[in-house]
């Protein structure tokens, strides 16, 4: 299918990022246009949306940030499977066949890229010029549609979806809560939702300590040009990698439990340059927040949706539905 067609799921979910009225697609999958003349063209694999708004608040350095990210960390990598199958454990995979699905904040679409697998139908959505490196990571996965646009500003008929994931993405929102929100409108009755949000410890210790440390290190280092943070971020990575990770993976194995206790358990089995991606991710992104459970239940009471499951593995993952 490639970049020639937006499949017809996607189609006629899809509403003018202008006007709201439903859209028809133009010849050769050039992009999309509404009845009253608005036009949203596709290139290379993307469909912008993103030229309907102006960025508010903290958007717009977001987006550069995020953009310089995946389109230089660009490639579909063997550790996202390894990371995929933690990300994705409390899902039923295969109750996802036939179904439509929304990713928001793709990034360069390493989870668009697992659950089109799955679904019938996928729309990888960014609103940085990340959906680039999305749409070369999926051209050739049937069923994926790369959208660039704001989530807040989905352009989809409400209750399209119904699998929406948003993996590491509402915590970098100025007001994540609201953007959950805009999310659960675009959820269909009885679909489900998987989150993953940044998550903070609830006593004191090591890891709230690392945290802390972290955080004076952002004051610093989100100010800094992108790539000189890039370049940065292989020592720092290579600091942590020596100080937390090599000693951790030691203990696991030789069974030393103040070894084994250590903090970035996740990276053990992963391969350094993945600590380098996140390094820069966790230093570059100008807003995040981080979350007790105590403070992320309210965020499903007061919308109505059921939990399913709720972990915490370094973030939260939380997979709800709505009744
Ligand atoms: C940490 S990355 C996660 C990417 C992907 N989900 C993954 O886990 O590999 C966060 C992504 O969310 C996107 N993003 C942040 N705020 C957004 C918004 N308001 N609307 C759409 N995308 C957004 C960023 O551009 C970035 O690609
Ligand atoms: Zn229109």
């Amino acid at each position: 299918m490639g970049w020639d067609v937006i499949p017809a799921p996607v189609l006629e979910r899809l509403r003018c990022p202008t006007c709201g009225k439903d859209v028809t697609a133009l010849p050769d999958g050039a992009g999309v246009t509404c009845g009253s003349g608005h036009r949203f063209d596709r290139r290379h694999g993307v469909l912008d949306c993103s030229t309907a708004g102006r960025p508010q608040g903290s958007t717009e350095a977001t987006f550069a940030s995020f953009g310089y990210e995946w389109n230089t960390f660009d490639g579909v990598r063997d550790e996202d499977q390894s990371f995929a199958d933690v990300y994705f454990r409390d899902v039923d995979l295969e109750g996802l066949r036939g179904k439509v699905g929304l990713d928001a904040g793709c990034g360069k679409g390493r989870y668009t890229r697992f659950l089109a697998q799955y679904l019938k139908a996928e729309v990888a959505l960014d609103g940085s010029s990340a959906a680039e490196a999305a749409a070369r990571n999926l051209a050739d996965v049937p069923g994926a549609t790369v959208v660039r646009s704001d989530l807040r500003d989905a352009p989809f008929a409400p209750e399209s979806f119904d699998f929406i994931s948003s993996l590491g993405v509402l915590h970098h929102l100025d007001d994540p809560f609201a953007g959950f929100q805009r999310l659960l409108a675009l959820l269909a009755p009885e679909g489900q939702v998987l989150l993953y949000l940044y998550s903070r410890p609830e006593t004191m210790g090591l890891r709230s300590l690392s945290l802390t440390a972290a955080t004076a290190l952002r004051r610093v280092t989100t100010r800094l040009s992108h790539p000189v943070l890039k370049a940065l971020s292989t020592p720092i990575a290579g600091v942590l990698w020596w100080g937390f990770v090599v000693p951790g993976r030691f203990g696991e194995r030789h069974g030393i439990p103040s070894l084994a206790g250590l903090p970035m358990d996740a990276y053990r089995s992963m391969p350094f340059r993945s600590l380098v991606l996140d390094t820069f991710d966790r230093l570059s992104a100008p807003v995040e927040y981080r979350y007790t459970w105590s403070d992320l239940q309210p965020w499903f009471d007061r919308t109505g949706l059921v939990v399913d499951a709720a972990r915490d593995e370094t973030g939260w993952f939380v997979l709800a539905h709505r009744p």
